[in-house]
């Protein structure tokens, strides 16, 4: 009986809560807080022993950071549940009227994680400048986008979605917050040329989650045990990251799970379950047309 209470407050929290407000940053689309607030952003101060964690939105971000976060704690899962993951690696861009990444990241001390979404030529020059490692995450478009519109139906801290119809257009014209998706996914790419940035696919994290794992470990300058290792698989497992309070985002008022859970399906290949097939065919030719100059591929297939 209490815990139903408890579900219906939070539901009616949820409704209450005013729509999110958008404007731009050099063009791209971004929470108006956020480019209200836009030079406390671009003038943090990283600092040369900050690890980056970066990525398009809903390409697997949460796994990564629970990831490296059980590594730093040598796999010591009590270690990684002392706080929601949100609280253990501040959003670097993200600003409410409580609470701003900017000052989470200020308030910690080093050896500091972070977290941005912000495509490569928006982030702050000082990660450039103090040469900070940085972990890129990528996803294939359609199952990113599919993803992306439950994330944007569930959470209002990010503009409504509209139908699918609506939103298919709106993906593929860029104008979603944190921007195009192949600008995102190509700029961060061309990056890793001149930077140290390890960069992961969602999809052979889900082929070989250890021999990621691995890569991950060795890009952190540590050396850990086969068991260890063998734990943070299980620890880091869709399933088990589903039902923990400190990854799965429960608790967070803004997301309404009831529509649609944080933690949704977590598999590849989901985009077929939504695309028409002239979406599809309208998506492959827009997605050749945008990715002849790259030499980054994505499996789509599962
Ligand atoms: P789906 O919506 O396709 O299920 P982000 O953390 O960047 O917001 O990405 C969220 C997406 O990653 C969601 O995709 C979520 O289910 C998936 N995800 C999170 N943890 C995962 C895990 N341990 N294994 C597989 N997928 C995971």
């Amino acid at each position: 009986m209490a815990k139903d209470k408890v579900e219906v407050t939070r539901e009616l929290d949820w409704t209450l809560l005013p729509p999110a407000e958008v404007s731009q940053v050099e063009g791209i689309v971004l929470e108006k807080n956020l480019c209200n607030n836009w030079d406390k952003i671009w003038n943090f101060q990283a600092k040369p022993d900050d690890l980056l964690i970066a990525s398009y939105p809903k390409a697997g971000t949460t796994w990564i950071q629970e990831i490296v976060d059980l590594i730093q704690n040598n796999g010591d899962f009590e270690k990684s549940r002392r706080a929601p993951i949100s609280l253990r690696q501040p959003f670097l861009e993200w600003m409410r009227s409580t609470v701003s990444g900017i000052d989470e990241a200020n308030a910690m001390p080093s050896p500091r994680t972070l977290k941005t979404h912000l495509p490569v030529q928006l982030l702050p020059p000082s990660f450039w400048e103090k040469n900070c490692k940085i972990i890129y995450i990528a996803r294939n478009a359609k199952d990113n986008m599919v993803s992306y519109y439950h994330f944007q139906r569930m959470n209002k801290r990010l503009p409504d979605p509209g139908s699918w119809d609506e939103y298919f257009e709106t993906f593929l014209s860029g104008k979603v917050i944190w921007g195009s998706w192949y600008d995102h996914v190509k700029g961060w790419w061309k990056k890793k040329d001149s930077h140290p940035i390890l960069y992961l696919f969602y999809e052979e994290m889900q082929k070989d989650p250890k021999c990621e794992i691995r890569k991950i470990m060795q890009f952190l300058g540590m050396n850990l045990k086969e068991e260890v290792l063998d734990k943070i698989v299980y620890y880091t497992s869709f399933d088990v990251m589903k039902k923990n309070p400190m990854t799965n985002y429960i608790n967070d008022a803004a997301m309404n799970h009831h529509l649609s859970p944080f933690m949704r399906k977590g598999v590849m290949g989901d985009w077929k379950n939504q695309f028409t097939e002239a979406q599809n065919k309208q998506f492959n030719e827009n997605y050749e047309k945008n990715m002849t100059d790259t030499s980054l591929s994505f499996s789509m297939e599962p």
